[in-house]
């Protein structure tokens, strides 16, 4: 791994730069460009703006590892707000939902239980929850609720799960999610992981991704790609087109503020796109993690910065 990107890795996880970053104004708006702002009203904005441009979104309410079963359910309720403001204006818009902030890490059975509630919500609403993929030791144990829930009358067919194409264990999971009827967001993934279960090279990460997401477009499930590398959008461009895939089967997704021009031009092409928008007083790991993928987004921020 880039000595840049463990660097970031770790400054994600100082928890004194974090406290003073979160707090200045300085930090919020250097992070402006892929944080939406730190209340829902500013990522109701952002998703109305992106709508506009034929974009669909999902939005994260950032915070991760609570500590106490009230900051689970605080979190929770923020979630049951955006599904009903979602509905109230119309918006082209589902959630993305990390279990650790709805208390994995205290409880599986209370994060499950709040993930339940918000797929009843979803289902009432027509609409959709993504659990988000966090570290290697939580994927079993989040795979193991999204598979009860699409199991239960009750939520099924309104949750989905990402899968990270750096694990080894990914195409077995992508395969039971498959035969399950589970839609998925593949990713590259974006945790510090070690050898053990990762691949430890890009060029192996990739290849992975592109055999993933073949697996995945044979499917008859509605899925979404989730990247911004242009290599890994022109191999599943090309396959769907060598499949006779049609574009309305699945979709793209990338991140708020990142690579703009290319969301742009594959909704003009016909592909659907759905863009990930965070928003909440804690964005700072998320911010950091941005960072690691690409360290040349800081020249790109402080640029930026100083021009306005
Ligand atoms: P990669 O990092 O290999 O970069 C390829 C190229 O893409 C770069 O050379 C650059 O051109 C461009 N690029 C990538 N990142 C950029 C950036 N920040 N700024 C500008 N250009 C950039 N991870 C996870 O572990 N769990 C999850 O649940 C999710 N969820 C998720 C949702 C969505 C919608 C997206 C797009 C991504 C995630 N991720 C994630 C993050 C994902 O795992 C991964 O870390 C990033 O998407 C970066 O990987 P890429 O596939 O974009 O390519």
């Amino acid at each position: 791994m880039p000595v840049l990107r463990s660097a970031f890795i770790a400054l994600s996880r100082n928890r004194s730069l974090r406290r003073f970053c979160e707090q200045s104004k300085v930090g919020t708006r250097l992070s402006s460009r892929f944080v939406a702002g730190t209340e829902i009203d500013d990522a109701l904005r952002v998703a109305e703006s992106v709508n506009r441009q034929g974009i669909s979104v999902t939005l994260d309410s950032l915070g991760e590892s609570v500590t106490t079963e009230g900051e689970a359910h605080r979190a929770a309720e923020i979630y049951h707000q955006l599904l009903d403001t979602i509905n109230a204006r119309k918006l082209n818009a589902n959630i993305s939902v990390k279990l650790t902030q709805m208390g994995l890490e205290l409880s599986p059975k209370l994060a499950e239980k709040i993930a339940t509630s918000l797929a009843q919500h979803a289902k009432a609403g027509g609409n959709f929850v993504r659990i988000d993929m966090e570290d290697s030791k939580l994927t079993q144990v989040t795979l193991d609720i999204v598979r009860r829930l699409n199991a239960r009358p009750e939520t099924r067919g309104v949750i989905g799960v990402v899968i990270q194409a750096y694990l080894y264990r990914s195409q077995a999971d992508v395969e039971q999610l498959l035969a399950d009827g589970i839609r998925i967001r593949l990713c590259k993934g974006a945790y510090k992981e070690p050898a053990e279960v990762a691949f430890p090279r890009k060029s192996q990460v990739d290849e992975n991704f592109v055999l993933l997401s073949k697996l995945m477009l044979d499917s008859d499930v509605y899925h979404g790609i989730a990247t911004h590398d242009e290599a890994m959008v022109d191999a599943v461009k090309a396959y769907a087109k060598q499949h006779k895939i049609a574009p309305d089967r699945f979709e793209f997704q990338m991140l708020y503020g990142v690579r703009r021009d290319l969301q742009r031009k594959l909704v003009k092409d016909g592909y659907n796109v759905r863009v990930y928008v965070p928003f909440g007083q804690e964005w700072y790991p998320y911010f950091m993690r941005r960072l690691a993928e690409r360290p040349a987004n800081v020249l790109f921020l402080m640029k930026n910065f100083f021009r306005a």
